[in-house]
C-alpha cells in the first residue's frame, strides 16, 4: 500500500485528479467509482478539469435496493448530481436497485464487471472498515450480492434521508472479490473519524472483521488521508 498524507481534503482530491490523469494517459477505459462524502471533492475536480470521459465507461460499487435512479436518496442521482451531469461517459452502470430479480441483477452486475475490467477504482471507508456496502464479517470470496445493511451503516447514512426509517435496509453491493479485480485501487479517507478504520486497514492483520483489510493483499493500492484519518497510524 502507498499511504499519502494530505494536508486536507481539497489536497488528497488533486492528487486523486493527477492520478486519474496519469491512468488515462496509459489507456485506463473503466473507472470504479463510490458515493458518499469523501469523493465529492475529487469528483468537483474531475469537473473542472479539462480530461475527457465521452469515450470511458464509469461502475460504481453499490446502489440501495427499492430506489429507482431519479428517487433523489439513490446512488444514481448522487452520480448524476456530483458527476455525470457535468461529466458526460461513454456508459455509466450503477446496480439497479429496482430489480424484480436482485439474484439475476447481481449476476448482470458481475457480467458488467467482467466486461469492462476495471482500470481504477475509488474507494472511501465506513468507519467500521466497510468499503462498499460489505460490511464486517463479509466473505472475502463474494463477488456481487445484496446486502443487509447494518444499524451502524443505517444511522451513518440516515444524514441524507428525512428519517432514519427511510434508510432501505439492502443495497446490491460489488463484493471484496469484485473490487479486488480492479487494477489500480485509490481509497481516501477524511476526519478522525475514520482514523481508526485507516489504522486497521494499514497496519491491522487482514481479516475480514474489517473488510478494508483486504488491500493489503493487493498489489496497487493507493491510499490518500489526510492528516485526522492518519492520527493513529504508527
Ligand atoms: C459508497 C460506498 C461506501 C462509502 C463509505 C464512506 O459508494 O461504497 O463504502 O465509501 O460508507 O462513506 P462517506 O464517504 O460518506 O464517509
Amino acid at each position: 500500500m502507498k499511504v499519502i498524507t494530505v494536508k486536507n481534503q481539497l489536497e488528497g482530491a488533486k492528487i486523486g485528479l493527477d492520478i486519474v490523469s496519469e491512468k488515462i494517459a496509459a489507456g485506463a477505459k473503466t473507472f470504479g467509482l463510490a458515493t458518499g462524502s469523501t469523493p465529492v471533492e475529487f469528483y468537483n475536480q474531475i469537473i473542472n478539469s479539462d480530461l475527457d470521459f465521452t469515450d470511458k465507461t464509469s461502475i460504481n460499487l453499490d446502489e440501495y435496493v427499492g430506489l429507482d435512479g431519479s428517487d433523489e436518496q439513490s446512488y444514481r442521482y448522487f452520480m448524476s448530481q456530483h458527476l455525470f451531469n457535468e461529466k458526460p461517459f461513454k456508459a455509466n452502470f450503477l446496480p439497479n436497485g429496482k430489480a424484480a430479480d436482485l439474484d439475476k441483477e447481481v449476476k448482470a452486475y458481475d457480467e458488467i464487471i467482467d466486461a469492462h475490467p476495471i482500470d481504477l477504482q475509488i474507494l472511501g471507508i465506513g468507519q467500521n472498515g466497510h468499503i462498499g456496502f460489505n460490511e464486517p464479517g463479509t466473505s472475502f470470496d463474494v463477488t456481487t450480492h445484496v446486502v443487509d445493511l447494518t444499524q451502524s451503516t443505517i444511522k451513518a447514512n440516515s444524514r441524507y434521508f428525512a428519517n432514519e426509517a427511510d434508510v432501505p435496509k439492502q443495497a446490491v453491493s460489488m463484493g471484496i472479490a469484485s473490487i479486488l479485480k480492479s487494477k489500480t485501487l485509490i481509497l481516501m479517507a477524511w476526519g478522525h473519524e475514520k482514523a481508526e478504520a485507516v489504522k486497521g486497514m494499514i497496519e491491522g492483520e487482514v481479516t475480514e472483521s474489517l473488510p478494508a483489510s483486504v488491500l493489503q493483499q493487493h498489489d496497487d493500492v493507493i491510499v490518500i488521508i489526510d492528516e485526522a484519518a492518519a492520527s493513529l497510524l504508527n
